[in-house]
């Protein structure tokens, strides 16, 4: 049986930081995995609570009421958690087609759909095209010719570059048009009769800076001008993902990051249609990770956790810095360790000086909360060790 849980906390915030965060608590109520804990525990698992995914979604579109949120099936694909979406009135962005075709096999129309991955393979796109996907990303000429080749007749939005400044899982560099190479997109564009029709950006993921829609939206909007200039007929602003939920740093709220952007878009006309593509936000607060601790060393005089699911098992974001709030059953004093996966490979190593109680043990469980986002989607069974199990109540 329980004892009552111990929160051991990471890293403490200022007390001044601590006011900036004004999101309130919501996580799914601990009761619930004691429950499914008397069941016994044979492998890591993500347990999430439905309910949570609909109290989001109905927050964010509160906040935004000119904004439809496509959720990011990267962050969550779980059938459960896209039926849970789409009965709430979301619609979907995908970076793949097998994304697409669990959605398309769930009943969501496929008019819905986004394909907001920047780069994709003839084969993807005319595999999309014959689904009748209608809107397509693209950020260079390249892709822009590619998409048209297969599909002369795409709706297409231009991502471009945008600040990702206080974002802990930064986007930028990888994929976004420099502002020097929108204006050859565009020219290309219009020489080739394409439906060059909107301007997405991404501010980064756990962005904690609302001024980044901010900048976002107005490069957006300079670029409309560039393009109507050009004969083109922009018809689609898509202020992208980045909606931060709450691990140990202090995050701004929801309705904190819609003033910014509900001011922004506020001018807009009707016939724009603005839709945002949220993941994390929708689906973090939703969910606990359990796992469990397989062994302990003392290294060099240095304690080490071992647990069954590192950065192949569900827990890479925090090789970018992503903090976690980590809790144990244990009460003893906390010290530092470093905590590390169960594979062989060396980069399996999640955090170091992680104060934690100092009598966790082989078999204690770990439980993290608000992790229904990137955990489960990016595991791998490398080494033979297991995915987590899924358990949507
Ligand atoms: C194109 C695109 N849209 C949306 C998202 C979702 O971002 P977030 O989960 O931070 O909201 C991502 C995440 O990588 C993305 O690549």
């Amino acid at each position: 049986m329980f004892t009552p849980i111990t929160s051991a906390v990471v890293h403490k915030q200022p007390e001044s930081e601590v006011l900036f965060d004004t999101h309130p608590e919501i996580s799914l109520d601990f009761a619930r995995i004691k429950e499914k804990l008397l069941h016994g525990y044979d492998k890591p698992f993500l347990i999430i609570d439905s309910h949570i995914i609909r109290q989001k979604t109905r927050r964010f579109m509160a906040a935004l009421p000119r904004v439809r949120p496509h959720y990011a099936v990267k962050a969550n694909p779980d059938r459960r958690v896209l039926k849970t979406l789409m009965e709430e009135g979301a619609g979907f962005e995908i970076a793949s087609i097998a994304e697409l075709d669990l959605l398309l096999e769930l009943g969501v129309p496929v008019k819905e759909i986004f394909y907001s991955n920047p780069m994709k393979s003839r084969a993807y796109l005319e595999y999309a095209a014959t689904k009748g996907v209608e809107w397509y990303v693209l950020d260079s000429v390249e892709e822009l010719r590619k998409i048209v080749s297969v599909k002369s007749d795409a709706k297409m939005y231009l991502r471009i570059d945008t600040p990702n400044i206080g974002s802990d899982w930064p986007l930028a560099g990888k994929f976004g048009t420099h502002l020097a190479d929108i204006n050859a997109i565009i020219e290309e564009a219009a020489k080739i009769k394409a439906d060059l029709a909107g301007v997405t950006f991404h501010v980064g993921s756990q962005c904690r800076n609302p001024q980044n829609w901010r900048v976002g939206i107005e490069r957006a909007l300079r670029v409309f001008a560039d393009m109507r200039e050009m004969g083109l007929n922009p018809r689609l602003l898509n202020i992208g993902g980045g909606y931060p939920v709450r691990h140990l740093k202090p995050i701004p709220a929801i309705e904190i990051i819609a003033d910014v952007i509900n001011e922004a878009i506020a001018e807009l006309s009707d016939e724009i249609q603005i839709i945002a593509e949220p993941g994390r936000y929708l689906v973090s607060d939703s969910a606990y990770f359990v796992c469990q601790v397989v062994g302990t060393a003392i290294r060099n005089g240095n304690r080490w956790m071992y647990w069954d699911a590192g950065m192949f098992g569900g827990m890479i974001e925090v090789t970018e810095g992503l903090t976690y709030e980590i809790l144990t059953d244990r009460t003893g004093n906390c010290v530092p360790w470093s905590i590390a996966g169960p594979t062989c490979d060396s980069v399996d190593i999640l955090m170091h000086d992680v104060m934690l109680p100092a009598d966790i043990q082989e078999g204690d469980l770990i439980y993290i909360p608000n992790t229904g986002a990137y955990t489960t989607a990016y595991a791998s069974n490398f080494n033979g060790f297991p995915l987590p199990d899924v358990d949507v109540i």
